[in-house]
């Protein structure tokens, strides 16, 4: 890239721009010197911000600005205007901030502010002496960051039976698996990082059993650790189909990075790849396999891919762009039988392949909760703010079942934001500080180049209602209930599902 190329857009803030070219609530792109800097407006008030999100290097000023904070349009993290703080995940590191000055009609950028997160729990006396988490994924990774984040002073213990530090776990199946990232994007951060910020991260160390009388966790090997509050993010792990051949050298699921290197392994001599299922995980794995140039076969036993969560216009449109990319389907089918090279259909056809990936589908790891005797409901029960039936356990991710304000159920998802949001109210509440979950359920998936975003929770609906054209690759399609919006998916309409995500937990926090 030419130094010309890589110059920010738009004016030179630090010159000055006038007043009116930001509108209040409005934000304009621009730079101070090589940096990308955005200016938002909030009233006569004018913040000056780094322009890269911190995630993945969403251009925030495409995002939308809701109260005194930023969203990112690519998988909504929110930043302060104020601080520059990634207030909710998945950006978990600051944006820069710059000072503003307003005279003569305009607006000018000056010198960059050294800010600090400002706490949001005062530490106080009654802080735990020893915080247990157990599960080193998106949970367990954004609490620990977040407790330290608030200048939380007492033990973390970071247990995971997992040999790899916490990853980010969405790329397994997407730029990492089809080869488009290298290795160093995977870890969520440095090794390092966990010494320095004292967090006790045991890999390879799995938990056996929960005392809940003594506060004591047992580990596999033996060893007991004493906790003040323990935070349970266990995750979930891929189901396994009971077909013969499951356990064959060239069959795959996909919940570890070594899960992930194992296929990139075996992908870089197979020729031909089945994945039995057509779920986010079973696509995009196909996706990938597809970028690897591997001839693509999905077996799954739905008529249309995805339409259980997405309904039918994206299923039809999700089959069509795998095809287009080559994506050879069979539905309304499953397999029967794995051979070494070949996989066996109910339906009675083959299929040849010299790798195999399943992604029917997981199943929430509870099993501590239940010997522990915890309340479980089809996941951990907890209540708004994550605290499960034992006051000093907590529950975030994949395993928890919480009272969801907007669609008034409890429910439990398998989305990274919300198990991230999750650790990190988990966190705060674990420091006393009484804060209720109720960020609206969002994820995102990437099928090739096209990112598809969710907000809401719809696990049944009456009425589809699309706005805008899908094949066309620009729509917003509502799944309503008895006429009242639960979610949204969107394609390239980023601000759209902002807008959404902002009016539904407006409305929620208004009507609590
Ligand atoms: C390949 C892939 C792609 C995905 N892509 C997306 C996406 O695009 N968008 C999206 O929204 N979601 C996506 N997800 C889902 C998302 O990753 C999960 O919802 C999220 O990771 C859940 O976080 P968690 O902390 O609950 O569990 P996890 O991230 O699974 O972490 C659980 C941790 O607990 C540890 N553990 C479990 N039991 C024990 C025990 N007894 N002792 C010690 N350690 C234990 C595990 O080793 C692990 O470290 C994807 C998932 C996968 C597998
Ligand atoms: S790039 Fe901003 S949230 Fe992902």
């Amino acid at each position: 890239m030419s130094s010309s190329e890589s110059k920010p857009k738009g004016p030179d803030l630090s010159q000055g721009v006038a007043v009116d070219a930001c509108a209040d609530g409005g934000m304009l792109a621009g730079h101070v010197g090589d940096e990308a800097v955005l200016l938002a407006r909030r009233g006569k008030e004018f913040f000056a911000l780094g322009a890269t999100c911190t995630h993945y290097g969403g251009p925030l000023a495409e995002g939308l600005v809701v109260g005194e904070t930023v969203r990112c349009p690519w998988h909504h993290a929110c930043f302060s205007l104020r601080t520059g703080e990634a207030l909710h995940a998945p950006a978990l590191s600051s944006v820069a901030c710059w000072l503003t000055e307003v005279s003569d009609g305009k607006v000018r950028v000056r010198t960059k502010l050294e800010r600090a997160p400002s706490p949001r729990v005062a530490p106080g006396a009654g802080a735990p002496a020893r915080i247990v988490i157990v599960g080193g994924g998106a949970a367990g990774f954004a609490a620990a960051e977040m407790l330290r984040r608030q200048q939380y002073h007492g033990g973390i213990v970071m247990l995971s039976d997992d040999a790899a530090p916490p990853v980010d776990r969405p790329n397994l199946s997407k730029d990492y698996l089809a080869g488009n990232a290298p290795a160093d994007w995977v870890p969520l951060r440095s090794e390092s990082f966990y010494a320095e910020q004292g967090i006790d991260l045991r890999l390879k160390t799995g938990v056996a059993s929960i005392d809940l009388r003594n506060r004591e966790v047992a580990l596999a090997d033996g060893k007991r650790l004493r906790y003040d509050r323990l935070l349970l993010a266990t995750g979930a792990e891929p189901i396994r189909l009971t077909i013969p051949g499951m356990d064959l050298p060239h069959v795959f699921t996909l919940r570890t990075l070594a899960d992930c290197r194992a296929i990139i392994g075996r992908a870089a001599m197979a020729k031909r790849a089945v994945v039995m299922g057509a779920s986010f995980i079973g696509l995009e794995v196909a996706a990938s396999l597809r970028t690897r140039g591997i001839e693509t076969h999905v077996v799954a036993p739905e008529k249309r891919p995805l339409e259980r969560v997405m309904g039918p216009q994206i299923g039809a449109f999700v089959r069509s762009l795998h095809e287009e990319h080559g994506v050879i389907f069979h539905l309304e089918d499953t397999a029967a039988a794995i051979e070494e090279r070949r996989v066996t259909l109910k339906t009675g056809g083959s299929i040849d392949a010299d790798l195999v990936v399943a992604g029917v589908g997981v199943r929430p790891r509870l099993s501590l909760a239940e010997q522990a005797g915890l309340a479980i409901d089809r996941g951990v029960a907890v209540n708004e703010y994550l605290q499960s039936a034992a006051p000093d356990v907590f529950a975030a991710g994949d395993i928890a079942r919480w009272p969801d304000a907007h669609s008034g159920a409890a429910i439990r998802v398998e989305h990274w934001v919300v198990a991230q949001r999750q650790g990190q109210v988990a966190a705060l509440n674990m420091l006393g500080a009484h804060q209720k979950f109720d960020a609206l359920p969002f994820f995102w998936s990437q099928h090739y180049d096209l990112p598809i975003n969710y907000v809401g929770h719809a696990e049944a609906w009456d009425e589809i209602a699309v706005d805008g054209d899908v094949m066309a690759r620009d729509c917003a399609v509502r799944f309503k209930s008895k006429g009242r919006v639960l979610a949204v998916a969107t394609i390239y309409r980023d601000v759209e599902s902002l807008a959404t995500e902002a009016a539904m937990e407006g409305a929620t926090r208004r009507s609590a």
